[in-house]
């Protein structure tokens, strides 16, 4: 029996649900994973097992689908401690450090996510990784358009010695420059090789004037769930 990658999805997603009580307040993740824990948050609901859920959306996205399935919303202003978030990644590491934002939420899932108690990963195995990096697949950083060219240019200098390449992130359908939710821009950079110390990469990437955040989360992930053909195994930090 396989099961389609986005059954495994599902299967993370409603394990990492299971850790929601009634009463909580819950940092609704963004992507295609953490859509089916929104589905299911507005499922239990419906059928009154969860009462009195607050869900904080990381992204317009999920504002709208949570919206549809009923889930009472807020934002960090009104309710700053979020007691568990749950989210997607696109990397998990051995030590779960993650690489998120190819589905360009990153800032917004950042700041709610760092303002959780809990910060439950919920991925199928095809998203683990040796090393950050190691999928060869974008390392989103999100900038403001100012200048972008040359930001981008400033980010290449400083992972030259992993090879980095730095390319503008556009929208498939349009083809135009992709806006996030807070009207910047994503440089997308790809390495050939290892970029370090993660924390010295994090630290210096925020250091440069025209970044406003990436998505590299290091040490902020509490529980990662993993959804893989021989079942699901909860890793906590
Ligand atoms: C959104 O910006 C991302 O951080 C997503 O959480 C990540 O891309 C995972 O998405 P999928 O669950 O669709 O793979």
């Amino acid at each position: 029996l396989i099961m389609s990658q986005d059954e495994l999805k599902k299967t993370a997603a409603y394990k990492a649900v299971e850790f929601v009580e009634s009463g909580m307040v819950i940092g609704l993740g963004t992507g295609s994973t953490a859509k089916h824990a929104v589905d299911r948050i507005g499922d239990l609901i419906q059928q009154g097992v969860l009462t009195n859920i607050v869900g904080i959306p990381t992204s317009i996205k999920t504002y709208e689908h949570a919206l549809n399935v009923n889930i009472t919303l807020s934002d960090l202003e009104t309710h700053p401690v979020v007691d568990l978030a749950i989210d997607g990644a696109d990397e998990v590491d051995p030590d779960l450090n993650l690489v998120k934002g190819r589905g360009g939420a990153l800032l917004r899932e950042k700041m709610i996510e760092f303002a959780s108690k809990k910060f439950v990963v919920i991925v199928d195995e095809s998203k683990l990784v040796d090393y950050i990096g190691a999928s060869g697949l974008a390392f989103p950083v999100e900038v403001v358009p100012f200048c972008w060219k040359f930001t981008a240019h400033r980010l290449e200098l400083l992972f030259e010695e992993a090879d980095c390449v730095a390319k503008i992130r556009t929208s498939v359908e349009t083809g135009e420059v992709f806006v996030t939710d807070n009207g910047n821009y994503t440089i997308d950079l790809y390495f050939k090789k290892s970029i370090g110390d993660l924390k010295v990469a994090s630290d210096a990437i925020l250091r440069l004037p025209g970044v406003v955040e990436h998505g590299l989360f290091v040490n902020m992930a509490t529980t990662v769930i993993v959804a893989g053909e021989d079942g699901v195994t909860v890793k906590n930090k």
